[in-house]
């Protein structure tokens, strides 16, 4: 029998209705958290799903779910998700693609007519960038019971207005409770975001594994005078400090190459004058590795060497870690489905370890969780420029919806299931 698709062009076209909101000159997205634009954003996606007959529920964190019934609504749900948040110079897939892929799996079971045993629900998580509230995935994160409620909402932006107030003026403070409910497994489609897949001519990446993250905070201060008259010997230059930090960020980096990466990538000057010597600099630090003892080492590396070049430079320094979460492995089961719909589908495939972080990651500590990636053009990603073929698109769609269908197929196992006690 030939196998069950989804419609690859409705997919393409959604996307591309969804990236005219927050277009950029250069052909990217900027739809940063919780603006006017991620609204308009979710309110096309909630019109959407409402069209396709789905009921839609909004938590405390403004998570938006989009759930198709299925034959008993007692069981728990299939979930599948990514976010419509975008970096401020993001592009047209990431995220968005895992959330419009959700949308395509609802709209072909309409299509196909098909009952599912389970309820099956498309997600949109709240701020999962990280770029205009920090940290990433945050709303996943509360969802998950990693973070609370309070600290969700109190996460505030660089003008002070937090995640909680920014909710309430986009209309987007729902008051469904967060998570504490049931999820029988939960996909998550993206694009790579790296260049693996295109560089080995593979279509589908099977996400074993994310690797771990830690992010910092770092305050260096001087003291500002001006740039004539002070002589070099007595400066306490705050920025001349940073720039030694981003050096020795970038030396950590690479001696855990290849497994580690290391970034600083947010750099403030105070009070950023020209013939001011910079009495303060504000900088941020993104380390990853797929191994949590290599990110501990990093994590005392940068402690110490911090401290040295404060010292050194006759800077004081405050160093705050704001940030992390242990390396991720993916459910074996949900994995092997996701491997196993990919051949099936004839798809070339390749195991793969997620650079980026993602609301699977979160969600993995939940439900029994997979990945689903795509390649995308110079695996280029977090840039205007960032592309994928249509045909990886509908790929990746198909693949995620052979996996749903099966978990929404997946009765529980009688006698063994709290879910029996929900049937009986
Ligand atoms: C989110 O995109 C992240 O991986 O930082
Ligand atoms: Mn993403
Ligand atoms: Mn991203």
């Amino acid at each position: 029998m030939a196998e069950m698709k989804i419609n690859g062009d409705r997919l393409w076209a959604s996307l591309m209705e969804m990236a005219k909101i927050g277009a950029t000159p250069k052909g990217g997205v900027c739809r940063l958290a919780l603006t006017d634009l991620d609204r308009d954003g979710r309110n096309l996606f909630v019109k959407w799903c409402k069209e396709a007959g789905c009921t839609v529920k909004v938590d405390q964190m403004g998570n938006i779910f989009a759930r198709r019934p299925g034959r008993n609504n007692n069981l728990a749900p299939v979930g599948t998700g990514s976010h419509l948040d975008s970096q401020p110079t993001g592009g047209r897939f990431d995220g968005v693609y895992g959330v419009l892929a959700g949308l395509e799996v609802l709209r072909t079971l309409n299509d196909l007519k098909i009952e599912t045993e389970r309820p099956v629900e498309a997600s949109v998580w709240t701020n999962e960038e990280g770029s205009r509230f920090a940290p990433a995935m945050v709303a996943s994160g509360v969802y998950a019971g990693v973070f609370t409620l309070e600290y969700g909402l109190s996460r505030a932006d660089a003008d002070g207005k937090t995640m909680g107030e920014e909710l309430k003026r986009i209309g987007y403070a729902g008051s469904e409770p967060m998570g504490g409910r049931p999820v029988h497994a939960f996909f998550e489609t993206h694009i790579e975001q790296g260049p693996i897949l295109e560089h080995e001519g593979q279509t589908i990446g099977v996400v074993t594994d994310a690797q771990g993250q830690r992010w910092y905070e770092l305050t260096l201060t001087g003291q500002e005078s001006h740039a004539g008259p002070t002589p070099m010997p007595v400066r306490r230059d705050a920025l001349l400090g940073a720039a030694r930090v981003i050096q020795l960020v970038n030396e950590i980096g690479l001696k855990h190459a290849p497994l580690a990466v290391s970034t600083v990538g947010m750099i403030n000057s105070y009070p950023n004058s020209r013939n001011v010597i910079p009495g303060k600099a504000f900088l941020t630090v993104d380390f990853r590795c797929p191994v949590n003892d290599e990110l501990t080492q990093m994590d005392t590396e940068l402690k110490e060497g911090v401290a040295k070049i404060a010292a050194a430079s006759r800077l004081e320094h405050d160093l705050k870690q704001i940030f992390q979460y242990d390396c991720v492995h993916f459910d074996e089961s949900c994995v092997e489905m996701v491997r196993a719909g990919a051949k099936r589908l004839g798809y070339s495939t390749r195991d793969i370890v997620s650079g980026a972080g993602h609301d699977a990651c979160y969600m993995s500590k939940v439900t029994p969780t997979a990945m689903i990636f795509v390649p995308c053009v110079g695996g280029i990603s977090h840039n205007e420029i960032e592309d994928a073929k249509p045909e990886w698109i509908e790929a990746g769609g198909n693949v995620l919806f052979q996996a749903m269908l099966a978990k929404a197929n997946e009765l529980p196992v009688v006698g063994k299931s709290a879910e029996t006690v929900a049937l009986a």
